[in-house]
Formats: C-alpha cells, sequence, structure tokens
C-alpha cells in the first residue's frame, strides 16, 4: 500500500487514483513497487531499480534509501527522475518524470521510528550497493547491528527522497492492441493534456 495524505487536486493525480483504487481492487500484487531511473553524470549512465513508495503527499512521491547508495549520489547530482509503475492486474503503465530532493530529516526521522526493528537493522548495518567480502558477513553485520544499536535512531545515511511530477503518461492496455497513451505535462503553470499514438 501507498499511504496517501492531500492528494493533489489536479487531473493526473485524479487521473493516478482512479487507477491505483482499481489496482487496489483487483488485488495487485507489490503494488507501490515503482521503478526509478536515475542519471550518473560522471558514468555517464542511465541506471533503473526498483523502490517500495512510500507515500503521496500533496504533490510530493516519497521513497526511502541509502543516501551513500549510487542512485542517492546520482540524484544529489542529476536531480531528475523517471519513475514506472506497471500493474498487470488492470493491464496499466504509469510513467512519471519529476524533480527529486531529499525530504525533510524530521520527515525521516518520524518514518524511521515507526519501522519494524529488523528493517532499521538492516538500513543501519548495510552500506547499500559496496562489494563485501561474502554474504556471511552481510549477516553478521546485521546480527551484530541488531542486538548493539539503538534501533529508534536514524542514521544520517538513510532518508527519504521526494520527487515532484512534471509529466505523467498513463499508458492502458486493451485487448485489441488499440492501446490509450494519456499524457499530462505541467507547463507554464498548468497541466496541458494530449493523448499519444500507441
Ligand atoms: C520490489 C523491490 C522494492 C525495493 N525497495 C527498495 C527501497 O524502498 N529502498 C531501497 O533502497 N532499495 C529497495 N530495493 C532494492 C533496490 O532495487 C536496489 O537493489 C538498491 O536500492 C540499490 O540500488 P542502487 O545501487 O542503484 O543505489 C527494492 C527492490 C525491489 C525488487
Amino acid at each position: 500500500m501507498i499511504e496517501i495524505r492531500n492528494i493533489a487536486q489536479d487531473k493526473p493525480h485524479e487521473l493516478f487514483i482512479k487507477y491505483y483504487d482499481e489496482a487496489l481492487k483487483a488485488k495487485q500484487s507489490s503494488i507501490n513497487a515503482i521503478s526509478i531511473s536515475s542519471f550518473d553524470f560522471e558514468k555517464n549512465e542511465v541506471e533503473s531499480r526498483f523502490v517500495n513508495l512510500k507515500y503521496i503527499i500533496e504533490d510530493k512521491w516519497i521513497f526511502f534509501t541509502n543516501y551513500g547508495s549510487p542512485k542517492a549520489q546520482a540524484f544529489n547530482k542529476h536531480k531528475q527522475i523517471c519513475a514506472l509503475l506497471f500493474w498487470d492486474s488492470i493491464n496499466t503503465q504509469i510513467r512519471i518524470k519529476g524533480k527529486i530532493r531529499r525530504t525533510s530529516t524530521s520527515f525521516s526521522d518520524k518514518h524511521f521510528v515507526g519501522r519494524q526493528p529488523e528493517k532499521n537493522a538492516l538500513a543501519i548495518s548495510s552500506n547499500q550497493s559496496r562489494k563485501i567480502d561474502s554474504y556471511e558477513d552481510v549477516l553478521k553485520n546485521f546480527e551484530y547491528i541488531k542486538e548493539n544499536s539503538d534501533l529508534t535512531k536514524r542514521p544520517i545515511y538513510w532518508g527519504g527522497f521526494e520527487f515532484i511530477p512534471y509529466y505523467f503518461e498513463f499508458w492502458e492496455g486493451k485487448k485489441n492492441r488499440l492501446n490509450k497513451r494519456e499524457v499530462f505535462e505541467y507547463k507554464e503553470n498548468d497541466w496541458i493534456n494530449f493523448i499519444l499514438e500507441p
């Protein structure tokens, strides 16, 4: 589930809610798994991975990660994201482009305190995406942190990112392949709306 609070009252967010409610009703699994792509300036490379979208608050879409990870470092330099949801239960893809920044530290603290202790032990113990000698070392680090750390205290290297969309494409797959693609683009203080060929 995505926690949704005071979502923006505009056409693309309204349409998002319509699809989200349909996918919930259709019991979509992993409904909050969202693929996010970042651009690494130094490597001149684009990279994608899934994260769990935790909140949509007003126009901010929020997930959490390690601030030392490759994605976080890429977002520090190139503050733009492309995100993708695909809900097979309703055959719908949603593509989003947005501007990204870190959430406030107080927001990250509040979220961290509310999580299960085991999840926090992992967030504290992992130098996410660094090379490590063995998987046994991963387990050892995790067990050590679980027994020896304050699991309610957020480490400074872990927290939220929020992105504010400026582009949405809703792709609705149809049986006859005449798929519907509806775009909303934020330009000059307003959302413009158009349809793309399938
Ligand atoms: C369904 C799913 C959800 C995930 N959720 C998160 C998440 O919320 N935060 C996170 O840091 N990694 C999450 N991961 C792991 C990431 O995909 C990725 O392996 C990790 O963040 C390292 O990415 P990076 O090296 O590109 O920074 C998730 C993986 C999957 C398959």
